[in-house]
């Protein structure tokens, strides 16, 4: 038995291993999507056609009284910039990329979603107090990285635009 070359072929498959397990949305993001099947999206069209056109975007009453929010993000923003939502209630975030990864943390939670071109990214969230949480990107995505910027504005139950089902809020209606 040759230890040496057992050697660099164990040090091999291990390193070949770590790389996915760490940046596997870069390098494995053709394999991800096919694994993702129905969550898949081209991010090519969001604008033109699909769940992610214009109108479509930001907070949504759903009929069972939940809350939805669509959000693009992009070199260098996200789509739309200010979210209204209500307190107390889940709401069901569904984003997606336009070009590169990003990720939408919203300071003073826990939540942080990675964003991929190509996938629409799923999040429950849901607010115990009113205020405006601060949103930024998480995920190096260029030179305009640190000013991807946007907010979310959780307001009480009786402040949220009163909506029929299918109705979208944003944060003009105030
Ligand atoms: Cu988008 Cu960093």
């Amino acid at each position: 038995m040759n230890w040496k070359k057992l050697r660099i072929a164990v040090l091999t498959i291990l390193v070949l291993c770590l790389i996915p397990a760490t940046r596997y949305y870069q390098i494995d993001l053709p394999l991800l999507r096919f694994l993702q099947g129905s969550r898949r999206v081209n991010p090519l069209s969001l604008h033109l056609s699909g769940e992610f056109v214009e109108n479509n975007l930001g907070t949504e009453l759903q009929s069972d009284g939940s809350v939805i929010v669509r959000m693009i993000a992009e070199q260098y923003l996200f789509v739309p910039h200010c979210i209204v939502v209500p307190e107390g209630i889940p709401v069901h975030l569904r984003i997606t990329s336009a070009d590169a990864v990003h990720s939408l943390a919203l300071s003073g939670t826990d939540y942080n979603v990675k964003v991929l071109p190509g996938i629409i990214s799923e999040a429950r969230l849901q607010f115990a107090n009113p205020g405006e949480y601060k949103t930024k990107c998480g995920e190096f995505c260029g030179a305009g990285h640190y000013a991807m910027r946007s907010e979310f504005k959780v307001v009480p139950l009786d402040r949220f635009p009163a909506l029929r089902a299918g109705g979208r809020a944003t944060c003009d209606v105030q």
